[in-house]
């Protein structure tokens, strides 16, 4: 197809959208599938690209099994999840996004199943256990609206700057990066630099820049230019290890299903 046509010449790193996730890994308790994420990781193979695992632990895309579990339950399935999936990928990404989405806005945890069972302690003991796993894959925390300075990246780096204190094996932060055209935040490149000086890599994990159709010359100027922007701010921190775009191209995004016009 033309997506694979662009794939194979224009991108030397590739992140499964939904092959790897909760859903599609352990459709039922202890039952997995990697059938898609084989795939992928496969296609990699064949073209000498990275792979980012995406992702082990997030409030969506869970199967309704691992919402409905008894809070005592969480905790073990939480684990044999992520050493069950990691082991078999072990080797074969260089990151994975352990967390997904865990902030609200306002910087506060998420009360998703997960933080209901353990608290704020399942972040820790998440990415412990993918360590365990596998120890040479560089662990992420990723989220959206971190990718400028606000409440939300506050929060977040507050968190890393615990973890790190205490040990805990974070090696870096995915910064989602779904803009709107024109909506760049301007301490992007200062952002990145703070959790880069603290030791972690980051990466642009989920670009895209929607534009309100019709989209205009004036608008898809700006849209260049954001990208621009992006590009040039993570080849600005030496600890930026790479950009990647949501979706091949604009037929493939998930953007004008989830942001109707
Ligand atoms: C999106 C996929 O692109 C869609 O196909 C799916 O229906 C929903 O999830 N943040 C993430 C990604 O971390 O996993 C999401 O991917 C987009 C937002």
């Amino acid at each position: 197809s033309g997506e694979m046509a662009i794939a194979n010449v224009q991108f030397d790193m590739v992140t499964p959208g939904n092959e790897m996730k909760w859903d599609t890994t352990e459709p039922s308790n202890g039952s997995y599938n990697f059938g898609p994420g084989d795939q992928i990781v496969n296609w990699a193979q064949a073209h000498n690209a990275r792979v980012r695992g995406h992702n082990l632990v997030w409030h969506s895309q869970l199967p309704n099994w691992v919402s409905s579990l008894p809070t005592n339950q969480v905790q073990g399935v939480m684990e044999s999840h992520i050493t069950t999936e990691a082991t078999h990928y072990k080797g074969k990404v260089y990151a994975w996004d352990v967390i997904n989405e865990p902030f609200n806005e306002d910087g506060s945890l998420r009360q998703d199943v997960f933080y209901k069972a353990m608290g704020s302690g399942y972040l820790a003991d998440a990415i412990r256990t993918a360590h365990n796993a596998d120890p040479n894959a560089k662990l992420y925390i990723n989220d959206y609206n971190i990718e400028g300075e606000n409440a939300k990246s506050n929060a977040l780096y507050t968190l890393a700057q615990q973890m790190l204190s205490q040990g805990v094996p974070l090696g870096g932060i995915g910064l989602e990066s779904h803009f709107i055209d024109g909506q760049v935040p301007s301490s992007m490149l200062a952002n990145m630099q703070r959790f880069a000086n603290l030791g972690l890599d980051v990466a642009v994990t989920e670009l895209d820049d929607r534009i309100q159709l019709p989209a205009s010359s004036s608008s898809l100027q700006q849209q260049a230019n954001d990208y621009t922007t992006v590009v040039n701010d993570c080849l600005a921190v030496s600890r930026c290890v790479g950009v990647s775009q949501w979706g091949v191209d604009d037929g493939h995004s998930w953007i004008p299903g989830t942001f109707p016009g």
